[in-house]
């Protein structure tokens, strides 16, 4: 790849103030693009530009906004547009689990108390976690690929869970699943436009959404779902934030510029191996 693989394009990161997200936004400004950073908390958006500033990455615009509100996505465009004149690249980053979409047990047997497994499931909670991976990627996609033309890209973040579904975390699995559905529809769609449409696939990085399910309390002694993570990952560790960058800038580049339609694994190998 050219040394500034991303010099000249315009990109959009939605739920870029995140963990995982914010390393993206780090790795497409040092490529050379230009970055919107787009989330509902526009102290947290201020705060992420001012700290790449002070690394010298300063082409940034704040823009606030919920990938499930379509009038803030069309101002966030707008801004843009305004700003820099065009958009080239999408990174819908914006996801996430909940605790209210999760099933407290594995797997069911004839003791396990109605709440805590499937038949307990709140379709309150489901379909809020559902709505933010699934609705909160195809709505921006729709709001900001109008502005997209030839060459431009949209780059989705799944996980692992869409292609194997984790226990508990059903309704983030089936969001995942979705999205990554509709990467592959729209990548046929927006072929004729000259819009390239994937999907980055994390396999398990140690962040807040999931740090619940993976660290006990004491946020030190791995729960025993932990460990089973770590069995089942070949390179038997969890992944750093900034080793999903290489993956974002890739498929935004024009190196990949025949390349859509497809979820690109960062997982340590998770999803190669079938624990046995
Ligand atoms: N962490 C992992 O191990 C892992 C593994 C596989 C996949 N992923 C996926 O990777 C992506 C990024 O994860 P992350 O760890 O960076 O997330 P994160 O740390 O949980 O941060 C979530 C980000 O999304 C924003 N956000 C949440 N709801 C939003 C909404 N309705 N509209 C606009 N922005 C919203 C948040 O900011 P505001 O609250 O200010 O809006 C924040 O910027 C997600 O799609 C996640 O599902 C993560």
């Amino acid at each position: 790849m050219a040394a500034d693989p991303l010099a000249g394009k315009v990109a959009l990161v939605t739920g870029a103030t995140g963990v995982l997200c914010s390393a993206m936004v780090e790795a497409l400004l040092q490529a050379g693009a230009k970055v919107a950073l787009f989330n509902r908390r526009s102290e947290a958006g201020q705060a992420l530009a001012q700290r790449l500033a002070a690394q010298g990455l300063d082409q940034t615009l704040v823009v606030t906004g919920d990938v499930l509100d379509r009038p803030s996505l069309v101002a966030a465009r707008e801004a843009v547009l305004a700003r820099w004149g065009k958009l080239d690249v999408l990174v819908n980053g914006a996801g996430g689990n909940h605790p209210s979409g999760t099933i407290p047990t594995e797997q069911m047997t004839p003791e396990t108390p109605y709440e805590a497994g499937f038949f307990g499931l709140d379709l309150d909670g489901f379909d809020r976690v559902l709505r933010l991976n699934l609705h909160g990627t195809l709505l921006p996609t729709q709001v900001f690929a109008e502005a997209m033309g030839p060459g431009s890209s949209v780059i989705t973040i799944s996980s692992v869970a869409a292609t194997l579904p984790l226990t508990k975390v059903m309704a983030y699995a089936a969001g995942k699943a979705g999205a990554e559905n509709v990467t592959r529809f729209l990548a046929v769609h927006f072929a004729p436009l000259g819009i390239r449409v994937n999907a980055v696939t994390p396999g398990f990085f140690l962040t807040e959404q999931n740090r619940f399910l993976l660290l006990e309390q004491d946020g030190q002694t791995p729960t025993a779902r932990g460990g089973k993570v770590m069995a089942k990952t070949p390179m038997r560790r969890y992944g750093r934030p900034e080793e999903l960058g290489g993956a974002v800038v890739f498929l935004a580049s024009d190196t990949a510029s025949f390349i859509t339609g497809i979820s690109l694994p960062v997982d340590g190998g998770f999803l190669a191996y079938s624990g046995v």
